[in-house]
């Protein structure tokens, strides 16, 4: 097996896309010797080459995360269904709900070609495990690619794919799930077992990701033999974090204390503190990312904008009681210890 190493301190700082990682969070854990990724998803390409730019004016170390396209048949009538049930959630934070946008890969081809023109040292992707054409490409042009997997059967096909090493998403990782099956996914695997099955599987280097949120799991779960682990809830409430201030608060309310897997946000399965929003529309939230993603934007961005917590998708891993202010590389050392 190919050995990889992220640096000096093996943690991996999560690329969380809509807002948390910004360059300001991956050059902090840069410096503080950890391993930081801009998060791609949702951008354009060329957002995504002024942030590359940004970091580079302070540091080589660092990695971009990119979306696979996700184009799945999808029930179109249970998702103009969905609309309907939303209305009443537009009407209360006094915006339209869009026509249901179908298709969206998220800039893919152009986010590869850029990536393999002007390559960054590592790229890792999540929602899917990119053809193996694109890895060996970008591999050829001198990155490091890492796959997102939530079980052995995709670390299967992360190592078929030629990927250099796989990040082991767990049940209680915040935000999305890389699954590729969504309709059976729960959301309770444990990063302990899942790396174990991993390793029994694919000779490939394993990143550990979901829950760790103290120096104890990480030493448990790099005992394991992971590499490295990949840690986004705790960096939330981080001061270089683009984390918006509703989330931050909400993180330290006691009104939201516990956390669930939803699909009523954005049509594929994500940690999130459990709010009204989840309690109202998880049970019926079909499937079908991202036209339920685009479809409940615009009540998202107004809650927002309202400061109302209970209308945003406030993406959170079930360690998320553990996170603390302060700097990126206070919020290290009190994993690393
Ligand atoms: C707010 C938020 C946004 C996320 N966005 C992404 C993303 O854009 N790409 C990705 O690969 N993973 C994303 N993740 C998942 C992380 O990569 C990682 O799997 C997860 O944070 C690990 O679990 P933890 O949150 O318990 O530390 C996100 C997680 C959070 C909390």
């Amino acid at each position: 097996m190919n050995e990889l190493s992220v640096g000096d301190v093996p943690v991996i700082v999560a690329p969380m896309a809509g807002g948390p990682s910004t360059p300001a969070l991956v050059v902090a854990a840069a410096a503080a010797g950890a391993l930081g990724f801009l998060a791609a998803g949702y951008k354009s390409v060329e957002i995504m080459a002024g942030e590359i730019a940004a970091v580079r004016d302070s540091t080589d170390h660092f990695g971009v995360n990119v979306f696979v396209p996700d184009d799945s048949p999808v029930d179109r009538a249970a998702i103009e269904r969905y609309r309907d049930r939303l209305r009443p959630e537009a009407e209360r934070y006094g915006v339209e709900l869009p026509e249901i946008r179908w298709a969206d890969d998220d800039h893919w081809s152009e986010k590869i070609s850029m990536l393999i023109a002007d390559p960054v040292p590592w790229v890792s992707f999540t929602f899917g495990v990119p053809d193996s054409a694109t890895i060996r490409d970008l591999k050829r042009a001198g990155s490091q690619v890492l796959v997102t997997v939530t079980d052995p059967d995709e670390a299967e096909l992360a190592f078929d794919s030629g990927a250099d090493g796989v990040i082991a998403q767990s049940g209680s990782a915040g935000g999305h799930s890389s699954t590729t099956n969504p309709a059976l996914y729960r959301g309770d695997t444990t990063t302990l077992d899942l790396v174990a099955e991993i390793r029994f599987r694919v000779p490939l280097p394993v990143v550990a990701a979901g829950g760790i949120a103290s120096r104890q799991d990480l030493e448990a779960v790099l005992d394991t033999r992971a590499f490295a682990v990949q840690v986004g809830t705790h960096f939330l409430k981080a001061v270089e974090a683009g984390t918006r201030p509703t989330q931050r608060e909400a993180m330290g309310d006691p009104r939201f204390a516990e956390t669930v897997v939803t699909r009523a946000f954005t049509g594929r399965p994500a940690r999130a503190l459990r709010n009204r929003f989840t309690d109202t529309f998880s049970d019926s939230a079909p499937l079908g990312y991202p036209a339920i993603h685009h479809l409940t934007a615009p009540i998202r961005a107004a809650a927002g904008a309202q400061g109302d917590p209970h209308g945003i998708n406030l993406w959170a891993g079930a360690g998320f009681g553990y996170a603390r202010d302060g700097t990126t590389a206070e919020i290290l050392a009190s994993l690393i210890g």
